[in-house]
């Protein structure tokens, strides 16, 4: 047989090289050395690539989606790559009962979105649940994976944990297919390059495996899905004022639309350490080097300069310093999100309308092809 079905793979794999997973540790060296080798490319010739990648409307944007993501999105958008945006709300449901208000969640991210730089003429942005031959596309693409490789899902098990411990929920068969719906949202606009961090690598693996598969199954001499390359966004993990990893759940975050007199407080709650002296340490003094981090990124500066400028002067103006820089920083960013929430509800309407229309159109073209292929095409 040409293609390793899904349920004949075992569980620790000893197929072709080519249809094993590998290890996250060895993924992500070379995703480390492949993302170097695409940057490369990206300066070169940008139009070659169309990136997909998106969030989940759980809430407004925080300052750790600009540092991590937001900004490299409106880089990659202004260097003339194609972007396109998933607001993935169908993954909002995969470990909650109650979603919230979703059109009113979905019109804040969409409103940090554009805030932020990202240009809805150049750019598209989309909603899952607006696409029915994206989702369509979960069936076959389910078909390509076994439920032992969904299992080992790193990211899938840590976020399954976190589901009980909060609400005492057990895993929901959308928290465990995910990835294979994440597939969806990246294969169905074909997408050659998507922007990640560390913690979704193994979820990449899931969208190169089923576009392989895929290929393998039906379309073997000539392909039909690009294996998406990732590129590592360097990890820029920004910490909330209670020293964990900055995130809407855990009441930690400062969003982008917060006020100047929030921003302030924010940062006079921020952690720091006993230690006098400024200095860029990110391994040794992780709150102090978060907050270089910050404050470098929204000045234009590097941490190590910021350090130095502080310097003997300590955690209190280093705290003045990152306040003011963000401040200033997200004075632009704010005052053109302010001026759209104003405008009203047809701002984002629009955005979403013709987002929504362009996926639609890219999506059915995508499934027409598939079913051609699969040989589901009746009429
Ligand atoms: N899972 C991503 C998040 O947690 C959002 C997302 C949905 C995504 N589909 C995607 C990211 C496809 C990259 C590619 O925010």
């Amino acid at each position: 047989m040409l293609v390793p079905t899904a349920a004949g793979t075992p569980a620790a794999p000893t197929g072709s090289p080519a249809d094993t997973a590998p290890s996250v540790s060895a993924s992500t060296a070379v995703a480390q050395a492949r993302s170097a080798d695409v940057e490369e490319q990206l300066a070169r010739d940008p139009g070659r690539f169309r990136v997909l990648t998106g969030d989940r409307p759980t809430g407004a944007l925080h300052l750790g989606h600009l540092l991590a993501t937001l900004d490299n999105r409106v880089r990659l958008q202004d260097a003339g790559v194609d972007v396109v945006l998933v607001v993935a709300d169908y993954q909002v449901i995969t470990d909650r009962d109650d979603a919230g208000d979703l059109p009113a969640v979905v019109r804040e991210v969409v409103l940090d979105y554009l805030a932020a730089g990202i240009d809805p003429a150049r750019s598209t942005v989309f909603t899952h649940s607006a696409v029915p031959a994206l989702n369509q596309l979960l069936l076959p693409f389910l078909s390509l994976v076994s439920v032992a490789e969904l299992e080992r899902n790193p990211t899938v098990k840590a976020e399954a944990v976190d589901a009980e411990r909060r609400q005492g929920r057990g895993m929901s068969g959308l928290l465990f297919t995910y990835p294979v719906h994440q597939a969806a949202d990246i294969l169905f606009c074909r997408a050659n390059l998507v922007p990640v961090g560390q913690d979704q690598l193994p979820h990449l693996e899931t969208t190169r495996t089923v576009a392989r598969r895929f290929n393998q199954r039906y379309a073997p001499t000539t392909g039909y899905f690009p294996e998406p390359e990732a590129l590592l966004t360097p990890s820029l993990t920004v910490l909330g004022n209670d020293g964990a990893k900055m995130s809407k759940s855990r009441g930690n975050a400062l969003e982008l639309r917060a006020s100047e007199d929030e921003t302030v407080r924010f940062f006079r709650r921020a952690r720091t350490d006993s230690e006098r002296h400024i200095t860029y340490e990110p391994e040794r003094r992780p709150e102090v080097a978060n907050l270089l981090r910050v404050g470098a990124h929204l000045a234009g500066t590097t941490p190590g300069e910021l350090a130095d400028a502080v310097g003997a002067a300590g955690a209190g103006r280093l705290k003045t310093v990152v306040t003011e820089a963000v401040v200033e920083g997200l004075r632009p960013l704010r005052e053109r999100r302010a001026a759209m929430a104003a405008d009203g509800p047809a701002v984002v309407r629009d955005v979403l309308a013709r987002g929504n229309a362009r996926a639609n159109e890219i999506a059915d073209r995508t499934l027409a092809d598939v079913r051609e292929l699969m040989g589901t095409m009746y009429s």
